[in-house]
């Protein structure tokens, strides 16, 4: 008799952005043309200069182990970003840790800070893989709800109403997948006072803290004060910023206590990142910051284009984006109503009526805890924009 499997399992679902891009590929490969709009990752090649920087690491030999935390150049160029641009003080011996993508960042950092039942708060809608990593490490999510009129941004009150003696971590996405919102400083000042009150840790996921729009700033929550950046553990890394999903580099600033926490988890399961990714990435980090702002400016044309499209589609109520590369539209007017005789009974039915007619694929709210909503990338070429919405306004128009 075969033995069944890890009962984790039981507690976490597969990636439901992964799931839709499956079908989607399936699609493509029996030859259907997809207008996809599903996946977070930059359409744009990795910058030639990083690639150049990978064949000279690989000239040079730098393809044997590294030390767990990463190559001591990276962390230095790390640590000298955060002080040139957020005048943020972190030591690259002891305050830096280099991991296999801000995924994996998170990942280790949850391993490291969470206790059986320990409860994890998450402002709703949230990155789809938060709830699950939360799980796996033992803990428990707890969900809580900021206003759609308030852009879903989290409230002090909204907080304190959430914590109890159990709170340990907050688990904060800024710039936010799915919304595209980012916090002001002042925003940020509210849930950061009451966490250093009631001593819960802030992993604040900054992975699109590059990709900023109409003139905004950002701030890095640890550089509100001492005491915050004390208890914030920030997330960063090089997938969306330089084009490098594929690289699997992330890292993570905290304090040492933290930093060695992860080291020793980290150092029992995959060592380090790729050695080449590394090197690459002190190139990134070092190079002309161009590469990146060449970028932006093209995100930002396809982000106008696509705002613009479904804010004058009747039903359809996209947030406007500051950050990142998502348009997260409400739908929820259409739901109870019919497409081909079938009824659109939430976000779900919705993207997969999508697909399966127009072939354009999004992502369903659900995925993010938010049903009324789907969520649209436009890292995809101007053209594909043009066309796949084209093909949206189509299916709207048939759902009766
Ligand atoms: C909010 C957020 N955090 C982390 C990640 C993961 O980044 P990486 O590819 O570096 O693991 C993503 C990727 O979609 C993301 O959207």
């Amino acid at each position: 008799m075969k033995k069944s499997l890890s009962n984790k399992l039981d507690k976490i679902s597969p990636s439901m952005t992964l799931a839709i891009t499956s079908k989607a590929n399936k699609l493509k490969r029996e030859g259907k043309k997809v207008y996809s709009f599903g996946t977070g990752e930059p359409d744009f090649d990795t910058p030639k200069v990083i690639i150049d920087a990978a064949n000279e690491a690989m000239e040079k030999g730098i393809t044997r182990y590294t030390d767990v935390k990463g190559l001591i150049d990276l962390r230095e160029a790390i640590s000298q970003k955060y002080k040139n641009e957020f005048s943020l003080d972190y030591d690259p011996e002891s305050e830096i840790i280099v991991s296999s993508g801000a995924k994996h960042s998170l990942f280790t950092a949850l391993q490291a800070l969470l206790s059986d039942g320990d409860e994890v708060i998450i402002p709703v809608p949230y990155w789809v893989s938060y709830s699950e990593m939360v799980k796996v490490a033992g803990g428990k999510p707890v969900f809580v709800y900021p206003k759609k009129e308030n852009n879903f941004i989290l409230t002090k009150e909204e907080l304190e109403a959430v914590v109890t003696p159990k709170s340990k971590v907050i688990m904060l996405n800024n710039p936010s997948n799915p919304t595209g919102v980012v916090y002001t400083k002042e925003q940020l000042k509210e849930v950061a006072n009451v966490c250093v009150k009631e001593g819960i840790y802030i992993l604040s996921d900054e992975i699109y803290e590059m990709l900023l729009y109409n003139d905004k700033q950002f701030t890095p929550i640890a550089s509100l004060s001492d005491e915050i950046k004390d208890i914030t553990i920030t997330i960063n890394g090089a997938s969306k910023s330089y084009a490098m999903t594929g690289w699997r580099i992330g890292y993570a600033l905290a304090n040492k206590e933290i930093v060695k926490a992860m080291n020793t988890i980290q150092g029992q399961c995959v060592s380090h990142p790729s050695s080449i990714s590394q090197y690459a990435t002190i190139k990134a980090l070092k190079a002309d910051q161009n590469i990146v702002y060449d970028m932006v400016k093209e995100y930002d044309k396809r982000r106008k284009y696509m705002l613009d499209f479904l804010m004058n589609i009747d039903g359809v109520e996209p947030i406007n984006p500051d950050g990142a590369f998502y348009v997260f539209a409400d739908v929820s007017a259409f739901y109870g109503k019919e497409y081909k005789g079938k009824q659109i009974n939430g976000s779900i039915d919705f993207a997969d009526a999508l697909l399966s007619s127009k072939y354009v694929a999004v992502i369903p709210g659900i995925g993010f805890g938010a049903d009324d909503f789907i969520r649209f990338s436009y890292a995809t070429s101007m053209d594909d924009i043009k066309e796949g919405l084209k093909l949206f306004k189509e299916f709207i128009n048939e759902i009766k």
